[in-house]
């Protein structure tokens, strides 16, 4: 008897399910996720011989950081801009696709008096510049596909890496990091600026001191209406892939600096997410201006609800289409205060929650709206992190969002200096990148919760507490 081919298929697909969905166990043939009692749970590759955790990972000191740059466009100008007003660091190496924004690079080294870079051009040229023995670090700042690629091979040829947001586009790719990362023995840092945010840093340093008593809610967003900005991406490549990805593709700036908070993965761990997003309007008439096609998988605002191993929730938003005040939201819900950055920075305390020197004379607590802005400068003072004592002020005057840019290289390249371990290491580079696909997932299965991996493979309990580690 002749099988019609189709019915091949079929059979052999609902073998795979059958067999697999024996122990609550269900898998599609093709995809990297399998519906267990009720949860989506993407599958997580065991760690090979040789591969070593990174937590807590510190390289040699490198006195002098070596860097080569990939990817010269907006970001990667200004990134090449900040690092000459940093001390002990070598450009050694420039490269792009495209020649002329090597040459817009060069020129900054030339005015700052630095000496000439090496320049790499075309899509591979950043292999030559890895395979370089004189180069400690590469900075990638190239569009979001290329990141993984040029991260792995820097790593494979012995090169810490500094990667931009979101260091990944999916859940293998953030595997690939990690395992890349601990088989090498090389940092692996994501470039997640918000992190060092005046606003952020005081706050976190507010929660670590137990000011808002136990955090119990967060909420983190990327709200930027991207209009102006779309056809400046090189090649199209942001639209392309919000055309072709549904979920929080941008998370990163919104997630980072609350996970920071949570402690995640230094005590506490993200358990599992949904999300759920709207149609998409303003996305699809963009496609159909810009790309000349009918479909957009992005919805124009996406949510994502984030549960922890220790009992709180976390809101994502992600909106880069609508008319709306940019906004990161970053808010913290305590039993005992409250901080809120966007659209107005103040915070709210029980009773008894200050220190009464913060400011002896105004009131410390508002039970219907937050201290008043003499309290507020004065706490701003109080709690400034130490980090910011140090290099507020220059930061400021070099700038890159207000100086925050500034604060992340300074702190990348004093690590590396003084042999310490990075602030995001490259959990913290996957946990806050995969949530792209998670959330993209969950969206197309109606909401469907998705397990987070454990990229740390159960080591997240491990480390008690984030915090900047310092030079003794
Ligand atoms: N942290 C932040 O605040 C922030 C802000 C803006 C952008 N970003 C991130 O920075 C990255 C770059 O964004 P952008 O706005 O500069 O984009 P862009 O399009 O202006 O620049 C990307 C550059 O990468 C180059 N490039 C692409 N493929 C390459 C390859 N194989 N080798 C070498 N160069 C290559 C392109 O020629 C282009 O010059 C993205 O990951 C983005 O998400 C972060």
């Amino acid at each position: 008897m002749k099988l019609n081919p189709l019915f091949t298929v079929c059979a052999l697909l609902l073998s795979v399910v059958a067999l697999q969905g024996c122990g609550h166990s269900v898998k599609i043939a093709g995809d990297n996720y399998s519906f267990e009692n009720g949860m989506i749970v993407f599958d997580e590759p065991q760690r090979a011989p040789g591969q070593e955790s990174m937590l807590g990972y510190a390289a040699d000191p490198i006195p002098v950081v070596r860097v080569g740059f990939v990817g010269l466009g907006g970001r990667g100008y200004g990134a090449v801009e900040r690092f000459v007003h940093i001390e002990g660091v070598e450009i050694k190496g420039l490269c792009d696709v495209e020649a002329d924004r090597i040459a817009s690079s060069q020129a900054i080294l030339d005015r700052a008096g630095f000496p000439k870079a090496d320049a790499y051009t075309g899509r591979e040229g950043y292999k030559a510049l890895c395979e370089r023995d004189d180069i400690d670090l590469i900075y990638i700042c190239t569009d979001w596909v290329n990141h993984v690629p040029i991260a792995v091979y820097a790593m494979e040829h012995g090169k810490h890496v500094a990667v931009e947001v979101p260091a990944a586009v999916n859940v293998e790719e953030c595997w690939q990091l990690v395992d890349t990362s601990e088989r090498t023995r090389r940092h692996c840092m994501m470039l997640e600026n918000c992190c060092y945010d005046f606003f952020e840093m005081t706050a976190l340093n507010m929660a670590q001191q137990g000011l808002f008593g136990e955090i119990l809610h967060v909420e983190g967003a990327y709200i930027h209406n991207l209009r102006p900005h779309w056809d400046i991406y090189y090649e199209n490549w942001r639209l392309d892939f919000n055309q072709k990805h549904r979920g929080d593709n941008y998370a990163t700036h919104g997630f980072g600096p609350v996970c920071q908070v949570l402690n995640i993965h230094r005590g506490n761990r993200l358990t599992h997410l949904v999300a759920m997003d709207t149609k998409s309007v303003v996305g699809l008439e963009l496609a159909k201006e810009k790309m000349g096609v009918d479909e957009f998988a992005n919805g124009d605002h996406t949510h994502t609800l984030i549960r922890t191993e220790q009992g709180q929730t976390i809101e994502i938003q992600h909106n880069v289409y609508t008319p709306r005040p940019y906004n990161r939201l970053y808010q913290i819900t305590g039993s005992k205060g409250f901080a809120n950055k966007y659209p107005v920075e103040g915070f709210t305390f029980d009773e008894g929650q200050l220190p009464a020197d913060v400011h002896p004379s105004a009131p410390h607590t508002s039970y219907h709206g937050f201290v008043s802005r003499e309290v507020f400068d004065a706490l701003m003072r109080y709690y400034k992190h130490p980090i910011h004592q140090e290099i507020e002020e220059k930061a400021r005057r070099v700038g890159g969002h207000g100086g925050m840019d500034f604060v992340m290289d300074y702190r990348l390249v004093y690590c590396l200096q003084n042999g310490l371990p990075l602030d995001q290491d490259v959990y913290d580079a996957a946990e806050w990148s995969c949530v792209g696909e998670l959330s993209g997932t969950s969206a197309k299965h109606n909401s469907m919760p998705v397990k987070f991996p454990d990229f740390t493979r159960g080591d997240w309990n491990k480390i008690q507490g984030f915090k900047f580690a310092v030079a003794e």
